[in-house]
């Protein structure tokens, strides 16, 4: 273990690009929101002030109207990735986003309320810490102010996304009915040159009708400058995604829980909470599936499948009891049906590809939620399974991206999925060892 420790802290270090960490180095060069977040908790483990370094350099990028965008483009003289800078043209179409440094123009599961309640618990003792946690606080404060102005056009406590980049979960098959009302007649999009594939299997990425479908989504936020009403009005893609507004809550807890100790104003995050809790509890909630699923607001119809997002409704704390009870049986089944957990998708549905970006692979940071989820309900076995489950394929198949789930096919293998030397990968390890 002692091993493990070090390997990690060596990719974080090496992932380092002074000031923010990249995800891994050649597929994505840049800083990612969640990714960020997640990071900073592991590189506090050996500089607690780059924690907050790190996040700092990325609210670098939030937007006037609040948002942080999925990715902060530091350089603007690396290439290999698409959609660049200039392809988002971000700037361009929004005078409220910087031009300096270049970003995006969609966001991502806004964590990091959540990632500063954990950094307070943990080093509020430092005072430089507790400074940067008082500097970034109004900054997330504004970053959920802009999912609930922005996102939620009709104060539901919900708020929707248009690109299944938003949800974290790029490829999961929770997109597919949503993405197939889209039709691209020649002219639509503009031409582009993927670039992912080439630095990963393409069996294990998105296929090349699927990113037709996100550069299309992509030009119609362009369109609307990434923030106009005209989203809500146009889009043929438009979800309440669980695990985004289960996150949005968890972080609203975070910020609560931080704001009252810090002597910050906590009401208008008690007034978000008051709404999204029970909405979240009323609509999402599928009774046959036992799980918590995302709610296609065009098609006014719920995406019923099994996800590891609908999950993190656990570590939001909004399900009772009876509830987490059915969620918990659900992935003890699994385990025993010969998977690790947590498989990012449900292995009985036809759509299951267990290699495949999202569409069953395990993720280390769907497993840290899923198991500070367990927890808070009292799940300590299972919790424990899906902290060990990572840590042993971590510790066989290296610091991938993402992992087999099924345990037979796992066995036989002799490295992950995806990118290698992957942060988030690093921090979810360092994480799960402060508990072992
Ligand atoms: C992929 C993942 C997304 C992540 C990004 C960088 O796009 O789907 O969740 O933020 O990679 O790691």
């Amino acid at each position: 273990m002692a091993e493990l420790r070090r390997r990690a802290h060596e990719i974080l270090r090496g992932n380092w690009r002074g000031g923010f960490t990249v995800p891994t180095a050649r597929l994505y060069p840049f800083q990612w929101n969640w990714d960020s977040g997640f990071v900073s908790l592991g590189v506090a483990d050996r500089a607690p002030l780059e924690a907050i370094e790190e996040l700092e350099n990325l609210f670098r990028g939030q937007w006037a109207n609040g948002m942080v965008p999925h990715i902060v483009f530091h350089s603007e003289t690396e290439t290999t990735y698409f959609p660049n800078h200039d392809f988002w043209a971000a700037a361009e179409v929004n005078a409220g986003a910087p031009r300096k440094p270049r970003t995006s123009g969609i966001s991502q599961p806004p964590v990091h309320g959540f990632v500063l309640e954990y950094l307070y618990e943990r080093y509020g003792h430092l005072p430089d810490v507790v400074d940067g946690i008082r500097r970034l606080f109004p900054k997330v404060l504004a970053s959920h102010r802009f999912f609930y102005q922005y996102r939620d056009p009709e104060g539901e406590g919900l708020v929707f996304l248009y690109h299944p980049w938003e949800s974290g979960r790029d490829n999961s098959p929770i997109w597919d009915e949503s993405l197939q009302r889209i039709t691209i007649s020649p002219g639509d999009i503009p031409p582009y040159e993927r670039k992912d594939t080439a630095h990963a299997d393409s069996d294990q990425r998105p296929t090349g009708r699927d990113y037709d479908r996100y550069v299309y989504l992509l030009e119609l936020g362009k369109r609307h400058g990434y923030d106009g009403p005209g989203i809500w009005e146009e889009s043929p893609f438009l979800l309440q995604d669980v695990m985004l507004n289960a996150i949005l809550i968890r972080a609203n807890e975070g910020l609560i829980r931080i704001g009252r100790q810090l002597g910050f104003s906590v009401e208008e995050a008690e007034t978000w909470q008051k709404r999204s809790v029970p909405a979240f509890n009323h609509k999402l909630w599928d009774e046959t599936l036992g799980t918590y699923v995302s709610w296609d607001v065009r098609g006014q119809v719920p995406v019923r499948s099994r996800e590891v997002g609908g999950f993190v409704a656990l570590f939001a704390g909004v399900p009772d009891d009876r509830r987490a009870q059915r969620m918990e049986q659900y992935l003890r089944d699994l385990r025993e049906r010969g998977f690790r957990l947590c498989p990012s998708y449900d292995p009985e549905d036809p759509l299951f590809d267990s290699a495949r970006y999202w569409r069953g692979p395990i993720w280390p940071q769907m497993n840290w939620l899923l198991h500070h989820g367990l927890l808070r309900y009292g799940f300590k076995s299972t919790a424990e399974t899906v902290r060990r489950d990572l840590l042993d394929l971590v510790d066989r198949l290296g610091f991938h991206e993402y992992f087999e789930p099924q345990r037979a096919v796992a066995d036989q293998q002799t490295r992950g999925y995806g990118g290698d030397n992957f942060s988030w990968t690093a921090s979810t390890v360092l994480d799960f060892l402060r508990e072992g």
